[in-house]
């Protein structure tokens, strides 16, 4: 017995080890940290446990039989983070390149498998040159095993990418498929096909950093979430994002401790400037909303025309949606609606109640939006918010003016409460536009043109630049002073927590894709 023992000890020392101690130095020269230093740093301390840690590949080809490594370049396993249940597996780069044979992604099907029958979080750490060479299609059918699952599981349970190092080819398309990602500057990047193909099919010569860095991907595609300055930054993103979702679609949000005390904020009643044109930063009204310190935004660098990200409200979860008015005067364009309808649908996916602050101009005119398909980009964000059944309250703070009053979280399309500032001006379009076209000919008979429209301007103005005709209708239920926005949200939310809603009967929708 004791020599088994001692086999085992020695086999878990080996493990521990991934491709060697020169491939785990030659991580840390990059800067880098080894697969399970990020599970360390991750996991609530003590509690990772490890699944296949004696996995090995099964390939011969190229001497391949000579080249074991425990783990086969993945370490996956289970334990708490802040607490709570979640999966997690990290790739090896000192094994491999962390490349995917046939084995490293069972491990990760497996690990998969078990987070959906248990209910909880994925995290993959990803730090892999790709495909394991070696193996051929094996390798690719491993990939799609992966994809599979990991639709499978969307909307089940939270799936959340870490990119920490190389991630190209096919396998970006996992990441996609997952609810987040995020990115570390400067050691991560993903493309479809690297500088090398780009240079020869398109005689472009770019850096991996400026084909698929975290910045090109956090501010012109999209199609990072988050970026982190450095890993240990990443990992502690990743926790925090955590801590607002729910463990599965089943499950309410998490609450943490409030006690409720004077709920009104003053400083709202400062924030929207005199003249409608002028901007201010919709995250003042966010900050002095929500509960100190608790807004995590969301696609940060990208679309920032609106605003997403989560937030708590008396210590429970909310995902906020804002336009931006700060930034292109607030306005709906292509990647605006779409940034904003994956975040109403995450929410939506896990219970997550909605708040949305609309000042909102319309949608961005101009041949570039509709050759690129604004009409079908901004019918997202109306089909997100319109099958979205978790708790929805708007609030309109300015401007809510023709095709995008509707779209935002308005009365018709499904909202529960809609309340308006004082300063709410809710219109087909705003008072000059409206009165150049609909007293045309009068303006143009006048003597003096100028004032004509201005007195028509303000005609309109009078009648429509205000929340009232609106509330009128029953479209508001509340005109309130910003100062007590708070105080209402909480209330409101409190009343919808047991909101339930029955969509039809049907297989999916078709959201315009
Ligand atoms: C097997 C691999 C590997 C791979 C790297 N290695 N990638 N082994 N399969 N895909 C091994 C290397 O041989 C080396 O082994 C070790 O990992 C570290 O690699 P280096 O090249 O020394 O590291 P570095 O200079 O940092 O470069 C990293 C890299 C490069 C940029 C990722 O290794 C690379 O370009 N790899 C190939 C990438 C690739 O083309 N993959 C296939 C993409 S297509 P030793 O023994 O020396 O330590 C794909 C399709 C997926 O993935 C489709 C899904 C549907």
């Amino acid at each position: 017995m004791k020599n088994k023992r001692e086999e085992l000890i020695q086999l878990r020392e080996q493990a521990l080890l991934g491709g060697g101690e020169d491939r785990i130095a030659s991580q840390h020269k990059k800067g880098k940290l080894t697969a399970r230093e990020r599970i360390h740093f991750f996991m609530d301390e003590g509690s990772f446990e490890e699944i296949g840690a004696f996995v090995q590949h099964r390939s011969s080809d190229f001497g391949m039989e000579k080249q074991k490594f425990l783990g086969d370049g993945v370490v996956t396993g289970y334990g708490t983070v802040n607490g709570r249940l979640t999966y997690v597996f990290s790739q090896d780069f000192t094994v491999f390149g962390g490349s995917l044979s046939e084995t490293h992604a069972e491990k990760i099907c497996k690990l998969m498998d078990l987070a959906m029958k248990n209910g909880a979080p994925i995290i993959g750490l990803n730090d892999s040159g790709g495909a394991r060479i070696q193996e051929g299609v094996v390798s690719l059918g491993g990939y799609a095993d992966i994809f599979y699952r990991n639709t499978l599981a969307s909307g089940v349970i939270p799936q959340i990418s870490a990119i920490m190092g190389p991630c190209a080819g096919g396998a970006v398309y996992s990441p996609a498929i997952t609810d987040y990602i995020l990115m570390v500057e400067n050691s991560s990047y993903m493309f479809v096909t690297g500088p090398n193909v780009v240079k020869t099919v398109t005689h472009e010569e770019v850096s991996s950093e400026d084909l698929g860095g975290a910045s090109v991907h956090s501010t012109k595609s999209g199609v990072a979430h988050f970026t982190a300055a450095n890993e240990i930054e990443a990992i502690q993103k990743l926790k925090k994002l955590l801590s607002y979702i729910p463990q599965n679609c089943e499950e309410k949000v998490p609450q943490l401790a409030y006690e409720s005390g004077d709920e009104r904020r003053p400083k709202l009643m400062d924030i929207i400037p005199e003249s409608s044109n002028q901007p201010y930063d919709i995250r003042e009204v966010i900050s002095e909303v929500a509960d100190e310190d608790s807004f995590f935004e969301v696609h940060k660098d990208f679309a920032e025309n609106i605003v997403v990200g989560f937030a708590r409200l008396g210590g429970k979860s909310i995902g906020i949606v804002a336009n931006q008015p700060a930034f292109l005067a607030g306005v709906l364009d292509i990647h605006s609606s779409q940034k904003a309808a994956r975040f109403v649908r995450f929410c939506d996916c896990f219970n997550i109640p909605l708040l949305v602050f609309e000042d909102v101009p319309g949608f961005l005119p101009g041949t570039d939006q509709e050759w690129n398909a604004i009409i079908t980009n901004g019918a997202k964000l109306l089909f997100a918010f319109c099958e979205a059944t978790v708790p929805r309250v708007t609030v309109i703070t300015r401007k809510a003016y023709g095709g995008a009053y509707d779209v935002m979280n308005s009365k018709h399309i499904g909202a529960d409460m809609n309340f308006a500032w004082p300063s709410a001006e809710i219109a087909v379009m705003g008072a000059k536009g409206a009165a150049e076209i609909i007293f045309k000919r009068q303006i143009d008979l006048s003597e003096n043109k100028e004032e004509a429209l201005k007195a028509k301007e303000q005609e309109y103005a009078t009648l429509f630049a205000n929340p009232y005709r609106a509330a009128e209708r029953g479209f508001i239920d509340a005109v309130i002073l910003p100062e007590e926005t708070r105080e209402k949200l909480i209330k409101a939310f409190a009343m919808l927590e047991n909101k339930v809603v029955n969509l039809p009967k049907k297989k999916h929708g078709n959201i315009p894709l």
